[in-house]
């Protein structure tokens, strides 16, 4: 009989997210009159920009007509997307980071499971706790991990933990590892980091020669001129890091897929015999074989992102969805819950309310108030009394999850 690959029953029963899914359907099919508020996944609620719609309706044309019509395009991405993204969102803000070394993708998600093809599977791996689910179950996937522990956490990995001490930005490690998983602004803490502490893990990753897995999914939300949205804003990043950015979040792509992974060409690792090689070209091979490249239509909707209607379109829904962080924090503050993030991210990162546990705020919130968010727990040990609310939702929902959450658990 064929083999399975036996690491996925090393992973808890469901992925997060699908299993909250579960629980609140569960709750809707018992309790059918319940209004329900989603802000739990981290999935946009706003139509897509004006901008992306328009040109992805020019696109649709262009596919009518045999002389502008698109069969497969390169599984890099089409030039005048890489092009752009190169010039505006990192030669502006001062990183060396050429068109070619942008790969188009249809989710950060997927990149951020695929990037482990070109890896080794003896690399030490440090993630923090808590984490988004994503690195850790992919590690477990791919068989770099050992078993569960009691505590959720997988033999093999390096947690280090981020919580209210050390402003939810991991302290650099003592030991020596070889891939870190990083993401700021923080999934799921909503924290950002100062452009010293990603000086500090670039030194770190270059005296160990390790690697950088840098998640910035959620730099756009970065309010305040000083953070820094890009590792490659820190000087020798280039040869120590991957950096993960989205559509998603910025421009409401959720539904709609694009992303990209950025790999330097002066980025190595070692074969087991020590030699150095490129991990732009392992990458560009691994895409080339395996992934055919994000559509054309979509490809031009992204593009639009770097139009100045685009610019301006897309700063207003993040703006949207800020304005929906401050009422998050500005009204659990006010009724004497201790709250963290949301000021750079989407995220609001709560201390939850009378000692509950994670999964037992959750369950009140929903039974009680109706309102859904993410357990902290579910992202790792340390997040276990925490809990995270997610400011993507309508102006209207927002208020009406505060107010709900006021008159149930004002001090
Ligand atoms: C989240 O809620 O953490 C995100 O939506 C997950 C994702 O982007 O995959």
């Amino acid at each position: 009989m064929a083999r399975i690959n036996d690491s996925y029953l090393k992973l808890k029963a469901g992925y997060l997210f699908p299993e909250i899914g579960r629980r609140v359907s569960a709750f809707a099919q018992a309790n059918p009159d319940a209004k329900i508020i989603r802000l739990g996944i981290g999935d946009v609620t706003e139509p897509l920009p004006q901008a992306c719609r328009d040109a992805m309706v020019l696109a649709v044309h262009d596919m009518g007509d045999r002389s502008k019509f698109k069969g497969y395009g390169p599984e890099q991405g089409y030039e005048w997307l890489r092009e752009k993204i190169a010039t505006q969102d990192f030669k502006a803000r001062g990183c060396d980071i050429d068109a070619s070394e942008i790969f188009i993708s249809d989710g950060s998600k997927c990149d951020c499971g695929a990037i482990l093809d070109i890896l080794g599977s003896d690399n030490r791996i440090a993630v923090t706790d808590p984490v988004y689910p994503v690195y850790v179950d992919t590690n477990v996937m791919a068989g770099n991990t050992g078993d569960m522990n009691d505590k959720g956490e997988y033999d093999g990995l390096v947690y280090l933990p981020i919580t209210a001490e050390n402003d939810f930005t991991a302290a650099i490690p003592t030991e020596k590892v070889d891939l870190i998983y990083l993401c700021f602004p923080n999934n799921p803490t909503g924290a950002t980091a100062t452009k010293a502490h990603l000086e500090a893990w670039v030194a770190y990753a270059r005296k160990h020669g390790s690697i950088i897995l840098f998640d910035a999914a959620y730099e756009a939300f970065i309010q305040d001129p000083d953070m820094p949205h890009s590792i490659f804003e820190i000087e020798g990043a280039r040869d120590c890091a991957i950096e993960f950015r989205s559509f998603s979040k910025n421009a409401g792509f959720t539904g709609t897929r694009c992303a990209m992974t950025v790999v330097p060409k002066s980025l190595k690792g070692k074969t087991k015999d020590g030699q150095d090689v490129e991990l732009w070209g392992l990458w560009n091979r691994r895409q080339s074989t395996k992934f055919n490249g994000v559509s054309y239509i979509v490809q031009r909707g992204a593009e639009a992102v770097y139009s100045p209607e685009g610019q301006a379109q897309t700063k207003a829904l993040i703006q949207f969805y800020m304005e929906n962080a401050k009422i998050i924090l500005d009204r659990l503050t006010a009724i004497g819950i201790s709250v963290y993030g949301g000021t750079n991210a989407p995220y609001v990162w709560v201390k939850t309310p009378q000692g509950l546990s994670s999964w037992d705020f959750f369950d009140k919130l929903l039974s009680v108030c109706n309102v859904v968010g993410t357990p902290g727990s579910g992202f790792g040990a340390a997040g276990e009394g925490y809990f995270r609310i997610s400011a993507f939702n309508s102006r209207e929902n927002v208020n009406e999850a505060m107010d709900r959450i006021e008159a149930k658990f004002k001090a």
